[in-house]
């Protein structure tokens, strides 16, 4: 389960992102009790910011539970990610606020929403600016195919760098297969084409990723990883008969896939 903290305040939105996500200010009400995750969580004295992924956005729940499922793989598999928290919002937040797109959203997205912890000053990834080690930008890419990330392309990498190092953001649009369980053994045992990848440039050494990622992916880690997700976004999903035989779905897929993803990444036209 992630850490719940209770939204205080509609801070901004972020312009940038085509799911209007937003800053919000939160505080840690004691509601779930002590803080599990390494997130900052606020208090009432100090309200913590959070870019906020809101349920009712146009991408549904789904962009949630993938977020969820990769920043949470990624994280226990070393890569940066920025921490995650449930955020409980009261529609009330929007009153106040003068664009309708916004108001709209956060009436429509009262309850648990995702939090992300805010990377204060973090900068776009810029490839003329900053270089990857191939040992890196292996990790990333490897990790992209496992998970099959669609949206780390040097068009919209991204990746963000904060305090010199790079952070991976934006896991929204993975794990195609979740979008039609009865084909996901056969979507999921598909190759990852890489070569439009923002890192694919860096001479991303996949091998050595494998060799030292792949092992960690376990049945118990990928449990670990899916029990974050709330229940409330895996509900009612059709054919399962309850939240826990969805979280064996999602770990049923990335299971095989990390023992052979490594074999089926295509890295050719890539530019070094
Ligand atoms: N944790 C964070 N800390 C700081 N800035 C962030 C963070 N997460 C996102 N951002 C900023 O907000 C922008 C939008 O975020 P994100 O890419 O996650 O949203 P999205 O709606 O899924 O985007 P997309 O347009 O790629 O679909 C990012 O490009 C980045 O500038
Ligand atoms: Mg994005």
């Amino acid at each position: 389960m992630l850490t719940e903290v209770t939204a205080v305040r509609y801070v901004t939105p972020l312009r940038e992102g085509g799911s209007l996500p937003g800053l919000v200010e939160a505080v840690d009400d004691g509601a779930s009790g002590p803080p599990r995750a390494a997130v900052p969580t606020g208090s009432a004295a100090s309200p913590a910011p959070y870019v906020l992924k809101f349920t009712g956005a146009g991408q549904g729940r789904k962009t949630l539970v993938a977020e969820v499922v990769c920043g949470g793989l990624a994280r226990r598999l070393g890569l940066r990610v920025p921490g995650l928290v449930g955020v409980r919002l009261d529609p009330v937040l929007g009153l106040g606020e003068p664009d309708p797109e916004v108001q709209q959203l956060l009436k429509s997205s009262g309850g648990l929403n995702l939090g992300m912890e805010f990377l204060s000053g973090a900068l776009g990834f810029d490839p003329l600016a900053f270089a990857v080690d191939p040992l890196e930008a292996g990790r990333v890419v490897w990790f992209d195919a496992l998970v099959n990330n669609v949206d780390r392309s040097w068009r919209n990498p991204n990746l963000l760098v904060w305090h010199g190092d790079l952070w991976l953001i934006d896991h929204g649009a993975t794990m195609i297969w979740h979008h039609n369980w009865p084909t996901a053994p056969a979507a999921s045992a598909r190759g990852y084409d890489a070569s439009d990848h923002a890192l694919a440039g860096y001479r991303p050494d996949v091998a050595a990723a494998a060799a030292e990622l792949a092992p960690l992916v376990t049945e118990d880690l990928l449990a670990e990883v899916t029990a974050d997700v709330p229940d409330a976004w895996l509900a009612d999903e059709p054919g399962f008969d309850d939240a826990d035989a969805v979280r064996r779905a999602y770990a049923e897929a990335l299971l095989p896939r990390a023992r052979s993803i490594h074999e089926r990444i295509t890295l050719e036209g890539a530019t070094p």
